[in-house]
């Protein structure tokens, strides 16, 4: 059993944790309060744009990389009711950027964003988006991320304050091995 998440799952959680802080703290709530005639609403939603379909990428490598890769035994924290939200919170997270990227998509396609923004149209910026269903779920879905990721942070907090068990460890670099196994692989080199 291994001690730590592979390498790539944990480059990608860091990087994939900083470009959604960066767009759900950010980037979008900016965007979002800007009027749609502010020439650099247009610059801002391009950027915005982009972002969250690498976003999407991301995601999608991380799902196969968690998929094909051994990682550690569940971390227990010594009370179910806890260990099962933390797993609840972790696919929860997964559903819910998932949910982000597909709202955008589908707001995207819905209001013509595409052409605007990207295809450079010349076509102004709709005035008001909220009339789009898809442009309410991702305020919605951005909220209820918002939450979890507050759940998921307090959860490092616990583990690393109250049980101190270093499981932040277990999302960074390093040997994968425990030192017992580490030594009885040696041993079955040496043979
Ligand atoms: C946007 C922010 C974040 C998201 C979406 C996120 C998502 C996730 C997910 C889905 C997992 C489960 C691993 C898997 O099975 O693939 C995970 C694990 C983990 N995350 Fe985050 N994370 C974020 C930010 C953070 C931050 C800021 C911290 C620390 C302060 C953190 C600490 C950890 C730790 C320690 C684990 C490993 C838990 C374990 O070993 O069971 N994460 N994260
Ligand atoms: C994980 C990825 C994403 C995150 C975290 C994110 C986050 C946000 C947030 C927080 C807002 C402001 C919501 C509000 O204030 O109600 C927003 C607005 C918006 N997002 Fe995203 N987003 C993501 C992906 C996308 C994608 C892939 C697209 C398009 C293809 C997109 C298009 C937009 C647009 C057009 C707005 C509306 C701006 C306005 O109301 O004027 N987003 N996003």
């Amino acid at each position: 059993m291994t001690t730590r998440y592979h390498p790539v799952l944990v480059a990608l959680h860091w990087i994939l944790a900083l470009m959604i802080f960066m767009a759900l703290v950010v980037g979008g709530p900016i965007m979002a309060a800007m009027e749609s005639t502010d020439p650099q609403k247009l610059t801002g939603m391009t950027g915005h744009i982009i972002w969250g379909m690498v976003v999407g990428v991301l995601l999608l490598l991380r799902l196969i990389t968690r998929f094909v890769t051994m990682k550690p035994a569940k971390a227990n924290t010594g009370k179910t009711a806890l260990n099962t939200a933390a797993g609840l919170t972790h696919w929860a997270m997964y559903a819910l950027v998932a949910g982000m990227v597909l709202s955008g998509l589908v707001m995207a396609n819905n209001a013509d964003l595409f052409a605007i923004t990207l295809g450079g149209s010349g076509d102004p910026l709709p005035a008001d988006l909220a009339v789009y269903p898809a442009r309410v779920a991702h305020g919605v879905i951005a909220n209820v991320l918002t939450a979890l990721i507050v759940l998921h942070v307090g959860g490092w907090a616990f583990h690393q304050f109250i049980l101190r068990d270093r499981l932040i460890s277990r999302m960074w670099f390093g040997k994968r091995q425990a030192a017992s196994q580490a030594e009885a692989g040696q041993q079955t080199l040496e043979v």
